[in-house]
């Protein structure tokens, strides 16, 4: 049995990475900026991610730290900063094993957001703690995020892109199985069982929602979406998820009934 830190174990992912632990008998530790979201029963440590003092408390007697925390503003170097304390207090609490979860496709396509998770990337290869990337493609919980803000309106209009979603709960479940193993350095890329266009997820969305709207795809233009068309976040060669969208896409309409 190990003790394994989550930080933004709150989160989508951080969520589905402490259960697997604690299904598989592990003690976690959850780091959050407030505790008020966190379920019962989980250890929950609240931290300000501007220094590392707290969190060296937080990683003190853990095993692993799996570091699910991000800071989506991009452009202004949250995601570096926010890796920086976190790999600092995993080095002074003498942790063994860092796993940092990116994006398939982080160091091909120049999202201000992707390039400051490849930056995080090289800092936690070059921190000296020894360490496990795991790169994922798009969860289904996002698709189904955007895709309830793009079928507002009357007239669906969606970029011609295609993704790869994976189910977060099977990541999370892989991170937690890397955690608990020797570290693995970049470890096998992650995606979802199967590829599609977005136009064709808008439409199984609506379908599910019972909604009719005519869909169209529009093309974009500039380097971030030529990384997309590209294919540049896709991962056909790994494409180990086994829970589809449209398994997803039923569970959440069943649940949100
Ligand atoms: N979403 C996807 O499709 C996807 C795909 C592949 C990889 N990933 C990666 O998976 C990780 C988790 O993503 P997620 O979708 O689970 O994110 P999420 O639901 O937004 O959760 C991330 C957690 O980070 C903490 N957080 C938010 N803003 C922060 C800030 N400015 N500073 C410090 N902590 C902050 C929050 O915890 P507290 O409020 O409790 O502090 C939050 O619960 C990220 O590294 C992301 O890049 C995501």
């Amino acid at each position: 049995m190990s003790t394994v830190a989550v930080t933004g174990g709150t989160g989508t992912l951080g969520r589905k990475v402490v259960s697997a632990l604690e299904r598989a008998g592990h003690d976690v530790v959850v780091t959050s900026r407030s505790t008020s979201s966190v379920r019962d029963g989980v250890e929950t440590v609240r931290v300000d991610y501007r220094s590392s003092a707290g969190l060296a408390a937080a990683f003190d007697g853990a095993d692993a730290v799996v570091h699910c925390a991000t800071d989506f503003t991009g452009f202004r170097g949250g995601e570096v900063a926010l890796g920086r304390q976190v790999l600092t207090a995993a080095r002074r609490a003498g942790c063994e094993h860092l796993v940092y979860v990116s994006i398939v496709g982080v160091d091909r396509i120049p999202l201000p957001y992707y390039r400051s998770k490849h930056a995080t990337e090289r800092l936690v290869e070059d921190s000296g703690v020894p360490w496990t990337i795991l790169r994922a493609t798009q969860f289904h919980e996002l698709a189904i995020r955007l895709l309830s803000g793009l079928t507002r309106p009357p007239l669906v209009l969606v970029p011609d892109l295609r993704l790869q979603p994976v189910a977060a709960t099977e990541v999370g479940a892989r991170l937690a199985a890397l955690a608990t193993a020797r570290p693995a350095g970049r470890a096998p890329d992650m995606g979802g069982p199967e590829i599609t266009t977005v136009a064709d997820l808008a439409r199984r969305y609506l379908a599910a929602a019972g909604r009719r709207r005519r869909v169209r795809t529009v093309r974009l233009f500039g380097s971030v979406y030529a990384g997309y068309r590209a294919g540049h976040h896709l991962t056909p060669e790994n494409a180990v998820g086994t829970i589809t969208f449209q398994d997803h896409l039923d569970a959440h309409v069943r649940s949100s009934r």
